[in-house]
């Protein structure tokens, strides 16, 4: 089989015939169910340059007072947030005692080749890696999830994902909102059953469209309330949901400051009203409650949007504040925030295109559905697809012109910046202003983008809707 996937049930013949597809993809997704949002915000405790992360079966609740079995690094869903000093090392021992292989990803961190938790650096179950490196980059929000292909999915949507916060001296200069003034966020989506666990078995449908879920959660906590006094507070967001795009606004359509994206800081605060975040993308917000009255709530929300027929079709929300403390703020704003130097065109030596999308793979001569795939091919492991010339810059477009699903394209070893976006928004986000590691290719879009290669060894880049990074949309590259 090409993908040899056991864990996509309903799925695994790769046969359409005999399958339900259902016409009419905008209400197929499962739509949002809220409950009161009564739940304190939880954070997961801290650590910093070492520790131990042990992929395993750990009891915790998502909804109210209803514990059940769900996977995590520590006692709980989710690992620790790790919060580290650029310029340090990091040495994190990894044990996997779940009953499959499994390895970590540090999405959002240069790490060295053998670091990075390619596909194939597995570690068996009941075995053990440690991590180490060196760090050496902006400070940035990063995250780390699971990444053993055809089982990205299923481990990171049980709940295997952690938040890393990297601090340099210069960002600390800026003083931005810290300690109670800043909160780490990572937004996901799950389907639950009746006794509150997640559940992952995806369908046909999933398959195509991505695993989405009924319940969004914060923290993994679904109907989660943060009380904040009248100041301006740093949220730091990632979506760690394995296909759902959210449009963040906020419930009085007041305008935020977007700061920074997946490689840090951006040049300056750009004034927003929302902000598209596809998985594994992430947004660092300030959002001023100076000027609302003590007592009132706003909910942190996912407005409707444009452009994805299989989801974006209704509005929920995500997190309420309640404002419930008169506090003077001394914040200012910076006028300048991150160094983002734009990369020169004229400095790539070369430009891949890359088709995405579905194609139609031939097995045996049997033709087959058609499968996610990048310039027509699904995952191998052990073929080099790509080969880049170390310390080289290029430029790589994303074609999706045919295509009718979001593609949230992230590569490994690098940060990029966005060139141009040409079909369906034909410009560019907020968020793309600054340094990248994940883009959103919506149905439609030809996007491009500029990266210089500074890390030798090989590494993956694939659609991070999980399940199609699953179904094999991810290729091998080297940098020699
Ligand atoms: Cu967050 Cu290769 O993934
Ligand atoms: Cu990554
Ligand atoms: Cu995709």
């Amino acid at each position: 089989s090409v993908t040899g996937s056991s864990l996509l049930t309903g799925c695994n013949t790769h046969d359409m015939s005999g399958m339900n597809m259902t016409p009419g993809m905008e209400n197929m997704r499962p739509s949002v169910t809220e409950i009161p949002f009564t739940t304190p915000l939880r954070f997961p405790e801290t650590i910093t340059n070492t520790g131990q992360l042990t992929a395993k079966s750990v009891i915790d609740a998502i909804l109210p007072g209803k514990n059940a079995r769900v996977l995590g690094y520590r006692g709980g869903m989710l690992g620790p947030t790790i919060r580290v000093q650029n310029g340090s090392d990091v040495s994190l021992r990894f044990t996997n005692n779940l009953d499959e292989e499994s390895n970590i990803h540090w999405h959002g961190l240069l790490v060295p080749a053998e670091m990075d938790g390619h596909p194939t650096q597995l570690v068996q179950a009941g075995g053990s890696f440690t991590y180490a490196f060196r760090l050496n980059q902006a400070a940035n929000m990063a995250w780390y999830h699971p990444h053993p292909h055809e089982k990205t999915g299923k481990q990171a949507n049980l709940g295997l994902a952690g938040m890393i916060i990297v601090e340099t001296p210069a960002e600390r200069a800026l003083n931005l909102p810290s300690g109670a003034y800043e909160l780490p966020l990572v937004i996901q989506d799950k389907r639950l059953d009746g006794n509150g666990a997640p559940t992952y078995s995806p369908s046909m449908d999933d398959v195509m469209m991505g695993y989405m879920g009924e319940t969004i959660i914060v923290n993994g906590v679904a109907g989660a309330v943060q009380t904040v006094s009248t100041r301006v507070y740093r949220l730091r967001i990632v979506n760690g949901s394995n296909g759902r795009i959210y449009n963040l606004a906020l419930s009085n359509n007041a305008p935020f400051w977007l700061i920074g994206s997946d490689g840090g800081l951006l040049p300056t605060a750009e004034q927003v009203t929302a902000v598209l975040l596809s998985p594994g993308e992430r947004a660092d917000l300030l959002v001023d409650f100076s000027k609302v009255p003590v007592g009132t709530d706003v909910f942190l929300k996912s407005n409707t949007f444009a452009g994805a027929s299989s989801q974006g079709g209704q509005a929920f929300n995500i997190l309420k504040f309640t404002v419930n403390k008169a506090e003077t703020d001394p914040f200012q704003l910076p006028a300048a925030l991150g160094m983002v130097s734009p990369l020169s065109t004229a400095s790539a030596t070369k430009t891949r295109l890359f088709d995405i999308g579905i194609a139609m793979e031939g097995m045996n001569g049997m033709p087959m559905r058609g499968m996610h795939t990048i310039g027509g091919k699904t995952y191998l492991g052990s073929r080099i697809d790509e080969s880049v010339k170390l310390g080289d810059t290029e430029i790589w477009e994303f074609d999706n012109s045919k295509g009718d699903e979001p593609h949230p394209m992230h590569l490994h070893s690098t940060f990029f910046q966005v060139l141009n976006r040409v079909g369906g928004r034909n410009t560019l986000y907020a968020t793309e202003k600054g340094w990248k590691d994940t883009v959103l290719v919506m149905p439609g879009e030809r996007v491009r983008i500029i990266a210089q290669f500074t890390k030798p060894g090989l590494f993956v880049f694939h659609c991070h809707n999980l399940e199609h990074e699953d179904d094999g949309m991810m290729l091998n590259f080297r940098v020699n």
